[in-house]
């Protein structure tokens, strides 16, 4: 192993120190998708769960049980209908549904105990009816009223994982069918869950087919990689015509969790191995995540930034993408300078400068490359903008020598040297023969 990959190797280890000890004790809800149960990769996921479990933090398991409800049926040549994305579930249909939801969780558990985790099935969930929407009977398809918060902390102080299936009783002991996306949105909102996974066999939001809000990056295979909650919010209500469907259904929840206290909600592939550990050591998953705090957003930096920063851009100077600073250069520009933060990690940077003739400079743009392509660049580069806009610039330009086409993409035109404001002309370098891009601000 040389240097550099005994470097990454430590880093990758300190990182995933630095999360264990942020969410030790905290709780985290997950919902899987119960096509994914049968799959081969199955038991990688479930053994990622235990780990996590293990390290201590508080899971809590909610199966998804519509195949094996469908199979039930199926075998027992019991016709069911689904009218708006729901079963309507007959009473007599409902010893087999809670068979099905019985069994896969059942299922679960038994694959648990071969990781020495142990599980607990509990019947905490209070039902009742839908009742009659627009016309249609939802029979003894339910929703959740109320859950035994205290018995299920209780169970999870003790070291023991729940495991929701997704029935829930009345007060006179009857059963419901619930939607276990609903449900495991019901409690990680309860729980006040510091994360709630939707781990699904489609793996995250694909922008296609919908309106997507224009701050929000969509990556080149067409996922959804972030949102934040405005953002999500301004998508829920730009699609709210294309209601069916369950990547909409997901955003919709994962909006409600946010607005409720849980901290971020993540829809993951459930087919890709470690993809769960991923999502929680680095933040980069394979899925999309939804955040309500505005802790993953950018932020003026600060002294204590300076040496992470430095580091940050320390790959990309050693590969003469960019110009070197110092420690004294950022300290003496501190205020030119944004950085972008997850978790207390920073994961980008870059400066705006100030000019004569109100010309600014976008520099110093960098993206730590274990999460390009998350649209963090764009959202640094947009940052600057709408500083410049406050500053009453009219123009801000880019010297680059790698990345004109991302730039352009971004907005910035080709301009010949001339154009920059005469004091930046004089430190430019001929050697490195940098191209200048600029964009106008428009200023309303
Ligand atoms: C350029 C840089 C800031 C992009 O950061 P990022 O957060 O990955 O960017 P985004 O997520 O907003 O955009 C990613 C897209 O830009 C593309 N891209 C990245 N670098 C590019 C470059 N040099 N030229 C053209 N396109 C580029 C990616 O392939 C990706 O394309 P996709 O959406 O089709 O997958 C980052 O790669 C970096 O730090 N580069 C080195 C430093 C540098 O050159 N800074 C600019 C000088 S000021």
């Amino acid at each position: 192993m040389d240097k550099q990959q005994l470097k990454e190797q430590v880093e990758t280890i300190r990182q995933a120190f630095s999360y264990i000890n942020r969410f030790r004790g905290q709780t985290f809800v997950i919902k899987i998708e119960g096509s994914l149960i049968g799959d081969p990769f199955f038991p990688i996921l479930v053994k990622d769960i235990s780990l996590l479990h293990h390290m201590g933090i508080r899971i809590v398991l909610v199966p998804g049980a519509k195949d094996r409800i469908d199979d039930i049926l199926n075998t027992y040549k019991i016709r069911f209908d689904m009218i708006n994305g729901i079963r309507i579930s007959t009473p007599e249909s409902m010893p087999f549904i809670k068979m099905a939801a019985f069994d896969v969780s059942n299922g679960v558990m038994t694959m648990l105990a071969e990781n020495r985790t142990n599980a607990v099935i509990g019947n905490w969930v209070r039902a009742r009816s839908i009742g009659v929407r627009g016309g249609i009977d939802y029979q003894s398809s339910g929703m959740v009223e109320t859950l035994e918060i205290g018995i299920i902390n209780n169970v999870l102080n003790e070291g023991l994982m729940p495991i929701f299936p997704n029935i829930g009783w009345n007060s006179q002991g009857k059963p419901y069918n619930l939607s276990s996306n609903e449900l495991a949105y019901t409690i990680a909102t309860e729980l006040k869950a510091a994360k709630l996974f939707f781990v699904t066999r489609a793996g995250g939001i694909r922008a296609k087919g919908f309106t997507v809000p224009k701050s929000v990056y969509v990556s080149s295979d067409g996922f959804i990689s972030q949102f934040t909650l405005s953002e999500a919010e301004e998508f829920i209500g730009a699609n709210s015509g294309a209601t069916a469907g369950e990547a909409y259904e997901l955003v919709s929840l994962a909006c409600r969790a946010c607005k409720r206290g849980v901290a971020r909600v993540h829809v993951v592939d459930g087919r890709v191995e470690g993809m769960i550990l991923k999502e929680i050591f680095s933040n980069r998953g394979l899925g999309t995540m939804i955040y309500a705090n505005q802790h993953d957003n950018v932020r003026p930096m600060n002294h204590a930034d300076v040496p992470d920063v430095l580091q940050l851009m320390e790959p990309f100077v050693a590969k003469g993408t960019l110009v070197k600073r110092t420690a004294l250069d950022l300290e003496n520009r501190l205020a030119d300078y944004a950085v972008y933060e997850v978790d207390g990690t920073i994961h980008g940077c870059g400066a705006l400068h100030r000019y004569s003739s109100r010309m600014g400079e976008i520099a110093g743009i960098a993206v730590d490359e274990v999460y390009a392509s998350l649209g963090i660049g764009q959202k640094l580069v947009s940052y600057l903008q709408e500083k410049a806009v406050r500053m009453k610039l009219r123009q801000v330009f880019v010297l680059t020598t790698q990345t004109a086409d991302w730039f352009s993409k971004l907005g910035f035109k080709k301009a010949d040297v001339k154009v920059l404001p005469k004091e930046r002309r004089q430190t430019y370098d001929l050697k490195r023969n940098s191209l200048v891009l600029v964009c106008k601000i428009s200023q309303g």
